[in-house]
């Protein structure tokens, strides 16, 4: 169950936290998975050389030739996995301009850019896996992140846009949205611990949870299993988001 032998898959965002956690159990699933980050060469390498078989792919998203450049670097590939993102916090009448498009470019915009290049070859061999990663914030959203949250809204309905046109062709297309997760990206937040405390008493199972519990749901949107899967929101939250 769950072979991806003969499957490339890329991962965006995936130096770190939920994206890394994800690549490397798609690898171990027998697929070649193609690691992205955007800080740094050395970053992704580092990250790249901790998965057996990954290529480290240096791309940022936030450019307007982002698509171009990452498929230069991957060629074709049969999982596309959308997982970067970048997060601001500010109040919602002091949100600045850069800001804005920053997390629109970034959570948004470049999913677009990516699916229009790479869905043709998908199409063509009558099989492909999108996943994109959304978040809890897109039934709870946080006052201080007001675009970040309306990003993943506008991903949520690109996916059921495309799940219904790409279906015929044997390409399902899901979002996974995860709760509050232990990643470098709120390790500050949750080490105040009176904020760490108010945060986990809104979340039902009392935890925060790990990069290693969205692995599973992930694998499963992008396995041949997963074939009559599509247009879903995954929900991984511990119950957060009821
Ligand atoms: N952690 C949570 O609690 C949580 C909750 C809900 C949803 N999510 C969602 O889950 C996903 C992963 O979150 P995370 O917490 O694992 O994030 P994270 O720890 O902040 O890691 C973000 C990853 O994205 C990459 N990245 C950032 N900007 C990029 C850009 N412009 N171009 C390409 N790559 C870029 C980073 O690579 P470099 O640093 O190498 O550039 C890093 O690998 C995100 O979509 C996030 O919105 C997370």
């Amino acid at each position: 169950m769950f072979d991806l032998t003969g499957k490339k898959a890329l991962i965006t965002g995936s130096t770190q936290g939920i994206g890394f956690a994800v690549a490397g159990c798609l690898a171990a699933q027998g697929a070649v998975v193609y690691v992205n980050g955007a800080s740094s060469e050395a970053k992704t390498k580092a990250a790249a050389e901790r998965i057996k078989g990954a290529i480290p792919v240096t791309v940022d998203l936030s450019g307007v030739n982002c698509a171009e450049d990452m498929y230069a670097a991957t060629g074709e590939v049969d999982i596309l996995v959308l997982n970067a993102s970048v997060q601001y916090r500010n109040a919602w009448d002091q949100i600045t301009e850069e800001e804005f498009d920053r997390q629109m470019n970034v959570n948004f915009k470049s999913n677009v850019k990516l699916i229009q290049t790479y869905v043709p070859y998908m199409k063509k061999q009558g099989w492909g896996r999108i996943v994109t990663v959304g978040s809890v914030q897109q039934y709870k959203p946080h006052k201080d992140m007001l675009i970040y949250a309306a990003t993943k809204c506008a991903q949520m309905s690109m996916v059921q846009n495309l799940a219904k046109q790409l279906a015929p062709y044997g390409i399902t297309v899901n979002n996974l949205s995860p709760g509050v997760i232990e990643t470098p990206r709120n390790e500050k937040a949750l080490a105040d611990k009176a904020y760490e405390r108010q945060v986990l008493s809104g979340i039902p199972c009392g935890y925060a949870g790990t990069p290693e519990d969205c692995t599973a749901g992930a694998l499963l949107l992008c396995s041949g299993e997963g074939r009559y899967l599509t247009g879903i929101d995954l929900v991984i939250d511990g119950g957060m988001h009821l």
